[in-house]
């Protein structure tokens, strides 16, 4: 498969979010804290909305749905990584082993949703993306998490409306 140049498409985009949440374990991401107010789905999905948007306004073709996919799952941990416990030391650079492992043992990942979630915390892991989708993922995921710091009172409204349809 080729990648093409896509406009945005946020029907696309929800159908990605939905074909995914229904075979995998993404909906349990509710349950986890990320930044500030923000849980570990919003977070991801934010991820996974604004690389979508940054790729489809960028002059280059993307393989949008592996892109997508890769974002939903590159923080896919079940643990609460701010609770203190020494069981979760160096989670920093650790969890985007852990995520791609989770994912790994519920979907057949491409090359490009393995590296996305693999490399996502590059230059804190040395590794860098070996594909353009790892490299706009691992920047919007700093952007959104700097967002996220910042904006603790309703992050990401229309965005929780519009895809996971939750009034506030
Ligand atoms: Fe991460
Ligand atoms: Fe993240």
């Amino acid at each position: 498969m080729y990648r093409t140049r896509q406009p945005f498409d946020v029907t696309l985009f929800c159908h990605y979010f939905q074909e995914l949440s229904h075979t995998s374990g993404l909906g349990e991401m509710a349950h986890y804290p990320q930044h500030g107010s923000t849980s570990r789905l919003l977070h991801s999905v934010a991820v996974a909305y604004y690389s979508y948007r940054l790729a489809a306004a960028a002059p280059l073709s993307f393989h949008m749905r592996e892109m997508v996919r890769g974002a939903l799952f590159h923080d896919y941990f079940f643990y609460d990584a701010q609770d203190g416990d020494p069981a979760h030391k160096g989670h920093w650079t650790r969890h985007p082993q852990i995520a791609l492992e989770n994912a790994q043992k519920e979907q057949w990942l491409s090359g490009i949703e393995a590296d996305v979630i693999r490399c996502h915390m590059f230059p804190l892991t040395l590794q860098p993306p070996r594909f353009r989708e790892g490299a706009v993922v691992s920047l919007m995921d700093k952007l959104c998490s700097v967002y996220e710091f910042f904006c603790r009172k309703e992050p990401y409204r229309g965005l929780r409306r519009l895809v996971l349809g939750q009034e506030n």
